[in-house]
């Protein structure tokens, strides 16, 4: 600890930046140097391993069943260009500074170091809740597997709370199985999200092609049906845009496909996890983009014909909520199909959880090496070459989440604090390049400033369609990050205690 007075916060130490040749220098600390391994073919594949979930094998029966009917298609459509917008900023990013981190990096190179933080605390939201929130979804799936083979769990370890409260034991169990593979190397995680993405692809792609043969196209009638008003929710349920404005989103109509858009954003999220490894990636600079664009692009293109064939094949307003890709199976006959299509969302979900707990460990990784959290997280396992107590303490931590608490409508909280990093890292880009324009970019996003504007504003119209109580959630939860701020991390920032920066090492920006 150091015994030096502490300075007064003034602003200018709270916006101090970390210059980009320091980040890519602390990549060469020997005991804090992760292994690179990874190719673009293995990111494009943790993309896909990590985006392909909940959201399409869930979110579009509700989607298309309450706002948006058959038009669905284009709600994935209007999110995908959402994404696309946010993904090429993460890409000129990911590939300008190839450090482990993300959006976490990126403010702190770019905005400074409390927005930095506020972003890396936020992070926790995406990563860590999300892996939970995902767990618990897998845990609904097996369980209704088991059932239908004649297995029900007791209710004491089944995680439901129908009649009291009970522990989720697959949930925990899942996420600790999911640490352990982390923990063994990014070897393994890499083999690993290979076969889960080799079913879970077969199993979208099963719903396409099979599906087509039961399309019927009396189901596309109407293909956008008639705008229905919404009555005003009341409390903390109103989304924020109709408390500020009086503005009330509509289901079905035109702007019901935007609505849509904002429940089936989540079905994208992860294309930014991506960018979390890039510490650990052979060449960044040329795959970062590779794998981010490549994984949102197929992605999308999946989605798209998936919710096409899902909403002909049953009327819309008859899918189910809860698994409408396999439901639609059964209510054509085809039962065989729909059971190939729940192994492979188990799959699918398996990965999502694994990638978000690794991502979360690489933020959290940066943030102690930096010395915004206690340096010991940051040390880097001789043999595996992972940041094994970060994980260690991550995967517990998720376990008890997952295990213990009922966590589906904390889901819009993994929306928000995905929503905020994709508008830091759109700023991000436009700063960098007026503070920066001299470091060399092998990915250029185009037509800055207007893009990232544009992401910008998009994202943030979807933070608004979320409710209210999300917002105060979200508000208390970073306020909890500025109190560990001001009294942690401001203190033990390692940028701080150097007082000065330490020049570029020569030859360090590739
Ligand atoms: N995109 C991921 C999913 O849909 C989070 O599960």
């Amino acid at each position: 600890m150091s015994t030096s007075p502490r300075p007064s916060p003034t602003l200018s130490q709270l916006v101090r930046t970390k210059p980009v040749e320091q980040s890519i220098a602390d990549t060469h600390e020997p005991e804090h140097a992760l292994r690179r391994t990874l190719s673009a073919l293995d990111l494009t594949v943790f993309g896909v391993g990590v985006i392909i979930g909940t959201g399409i094998f869930v979110l579009t029966g509700t989607a298309a069943k309450n706002t948006a009917g058959p038009a669905v298609a284009l709600s994935f459509a209007a999110a995908g260009v959402v994404c696309a917008l946010a993904a090429l900023c993460y890409a000129e990013l990911a590939s300008t500074v190839p450090v482990a981190g993300s959006a976490y990096t990126f403010a702190y190179t770019t905005i400074g170091e409390l927005p930095a933080w506020i972003i890396g605390w936020d992070l926790v939201l995406e990563l860590a809740l999300g892996a939970a929130v995902v767990s618990v979804g897998w845990s609904g799936y097996v369980q209704s597997l088991l059932d239908s083979a004649g297995w029900a769990l007791p209710y004491a370890i089944s995680g439901a709370d129908t009649d009291g409260w009970s522990f989720n034991l697959p949930a925990a169990l899942l996420v600790l199985l999911l640490t352990a593979v982390i923990l063994l190397g990014m070897h393994l995680s890499a083999e690993v999200t290979r076969v889960i993405v080799a079913i879970k692809v077969t199993a979208v792609l099963i719903v396409i092609v099979a599906g087509l043969f039961y399309v019927k196209a009396d189901n596309y009638t109407p293909f956008i049906p008639d705008a229905v008003p919404v009555g005003h929710e009341s409390g903390g349920k109103a989304p924020l845009i109709q408390v500020l404005f009086g503005y009330t989103p509509s289901d079905f109509g035109v702007m019901g496909i935007f609505t849509a858009a904002a429940v089936v954003f989540f079905a994208f999220i992860g294309f930014d996890i991506v960018a979390t490894t890039a510490e650990e990636t052979r060449n960044p600079q040329r795959d970062m983009p590779r794998g981010i664009l490549g994984s949102l692009f197929i992605c999308t293109v999946l989605y798209m014909a998936v919710s096409v064939v899902v909403t002909g094949m049953q009327k819309y307003t008859e899918l189910s909520s809860d698994a409408p890709l396999s439901d639609a199976f059964k209510s054509v006959g085809a039962d065989v199909f729909a059971d190939i299509i729940d192994v492979g969302a188990v799959a699918g979900l398996t990965s999502v959880t694994m990638i978000m707990l690794m991502g979360q460990s690489r933020v959290f990784f940066a943030m102690s090496r930096d010395g915004l959290l206690p340096r010991v997280f940051s040390t880097v396992h001789p043999r595996f070459k992972t940041p094994y107590r970060a994980v260690l303490m991550l995967g517990l931590v998720v376990t008890v989440l997952a295990g213990l608490i009922p966590l589906e409508e904390l889901a819009e909280l993994v929306n928000i604090g995905t929503l905020f990093a994709f508008v830091v890292v759109s700023i991000g880009v436009v700063v960098l390049r007026r503070t920066r324009p001299d470091l060399p970019r092998s990915f250029r996003c185009p037509w800055v400033p207007v893009l990232p504007v544009l992401s910008v504003a998009a994202c943030l119209w979807l933070m608004l369609n979320l409710p209210v109580q999300t917002w105060w959630r979200f508000g208390a939860w970073l306020a909890a990050g500025l109190l560990v701020y001001f009294l942690y991390g401001r203190g033990h920032s390692r940028i701080g205690r150097r007082g000065t920066v330490a020049p570029p090492p020569a030859g360090t920006v590739r």
